[in-house]
């Protein structure tokens, strides 16, 4: 049999990195809300010197990626470092954040930053945090003094990181994770995310004023959901209302100016078309099903596929169909707006589940790409293995590993197969057969 030789490429310019969040890789941030949840027990372990960035491990990392053929990184700064207490702004946290973004640039990447993910700092937690539109004006202003400190390094900006993963992994028991606060309260959850949706659309504007050439978004968790029985009623309704809490908040808000939710819609004007682009995380996808025992999410209990392939602890799925799936989506709700993968990757220690993870999911990309939709960057989760939240360090993302104790960094094959695509801004037959050739015949039918 003749093997195909072929090789998907992407556009001129396209944007190929890793993405990472301060809390995770930075350590010691021991002034916010996740530091206390750690220290209060809720966690598998605590994130301590986590990557060491703060102290200048960053600069081996960026040359990691670098080396590697990747052309930009997305990072975020951490808000309890630079606003320490309402009062106070921390000069020297500012001045680090600018030698490590000039740093990308001396290495010829493009710098992203996120200005919100999932960390608030402790004075804001003690006035409830995103709860109450009081956060609006708190995240404008802080918003506004980083962008003018970082403007010099940075045009391409994510106000805030998968709110609704904020909102339900906070406030719904029964979801994904128990996150702080530990609420259960869907009606909260729906408050959250619609001051989410406020600040985001007050922090559009603020960079846009202070940097006309800014290009803001935010960073959607889209979650492939599916009902179970796809001919039961019951099913469909439920799934319905799951995709509707997890996806249709922030996307209708900004698409129409009201945000709509499975407990009623929201009127919040200044959102609609607040995106220069649209930042969209895929990880795997989900089958729900109607289960009278489960109130406190609508009747909705949600699994993955019974021969799904699950990673290590059974946390994702391997679904990379739900990726095309849901970039249409976007598509068809946002005509014409460039969309960045701002986050893709899976939790594979071993790295046997990563090579195919990356091929199948590039390869549902480049389907994207291929009906013109305006694709122009994709981030990988994760550059190196950092704390995952209340799983610890107990799922492993990076392209290299991390041995927590001595800080000493090992390549998986993944990273490999990832700077070859890199480089060759494209996925090639070679590279497939070479590291993942279980999934060949899928990814290069004959
Ligand atoms: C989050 C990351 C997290 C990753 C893997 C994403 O939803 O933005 O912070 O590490 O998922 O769980």
């Amino acid at each position: 049999m003749v093997m195909v030789q072929a090789t998907y490429h992407f556009p001129r310019g396209f944007l190929w990195g890793t993405a990472t969040s301060a809390h995770q890789v930075e350590g010691n941030n021991t002034n916010n809300n996740w530091w206390k949840w750690e220290e209060e027990g809720h966690t598998k372990g605590k994130s301590g010197p986590a990557c060491d960035w703060w102290n200048g491990r960053w600069r081996e990392d960026f040359d990691r990626a670098a080396e590697s053929g990747q052309n930009t990184h997305r990072l975020s700064v951490e808000w309890s470092r630079i606003q320490p207490t309402p009062d106070k702004w921390d000069e020297d946290a500012l001045e680090k954040y600018r030698t490590m973004l000039r740093g990308l640039k001396e290495r010829g990447m493009t710098p992203m930053v996120t200005l919100h993910h999932y960390t608030d700092p402790l004075w804001l937690t003690e006035q409830g945090a995103w709860e109450t539109e009081a956060v609006v004006p708190l995240f404008d202003k802080f918003v506004r003094r980083t962008v003018d400190a970082l403007k010099e390094y940075c045009t391409l900006w994510c106000t805030v990181n998968e709110p609704t993963g904020y909102a339900l992994n906070g406030y719904v028991a029964g979801g994904v994770g128990v996150w702080p606060p530990g609420k259960n309260s869907l009606r909260l959850a729906m408050q959250v995310q619609a001051n989410f949706i406020r600040g985001h659309a007050a922090a559009y504007r603020a960079i846009h004023q202070i940097q006309p050439e800014a290009r803001v978004g935010y960073a959607h968790h889209y979650r492939s959901i599916a009902p179970y029985y796809a001919w039961s009623p019951l099913d469909k309704f439920v799934a319905h209302n799951f995709f509707s809490g997890i996806n249709v908040g922030f996307v209708s808000a900004l698409a129409t100016g009201v945000m709509r939710s499975p407990l009623g819609s929201v009127r919040i004007p200044e959102a609609k078309g607040a995106q220069d682009y649209f930042g969209f995380n895929y990880y795997t996808r989900e089958y729900v099903t109607f289960d009278l025992s489960r109130p406190g999410t609508l009747f909705g209990r949600n699994f993955y596929r019974k021969d799904a392939e699950l990673s290590d602890n059974g946390f994702l799925a391997n679904e990379p169909e739900g990726m095309f799936e849901g970039l249409k989506w976007i598509v068809r709700t946002f005509p014409n707006l460039p969309i960045l993968v701002t986050e893709n990757g899976i939790n594979s220690a071993d790295d046997h589940l990563r090579p195919r993870y990356i091929a199948q999911h590039i390869h549902q990309m480049w389907r994207a790409v291929n009906f013109n939709w305006p694709i122009k960057g994709y981030f990988h989760w994760s550059l190196v293995d950092n704390f995952e939240w209340d799983r610890a360090w107990t799922l492993c993302f990076g392209l290299w590993a991390l041995n927590l104790e001595t800080q000493k960094r090992t390549k998986r094959p993944s990273a490999d197969f990832y700077a070859e695509i890199c480089k060759e801004n494209g996925l090639s037959s070679e590279m497939v057969q070479k590291y993942c050739p279980e999934v060949f015949d899928k990814i290069f039918p004959s």
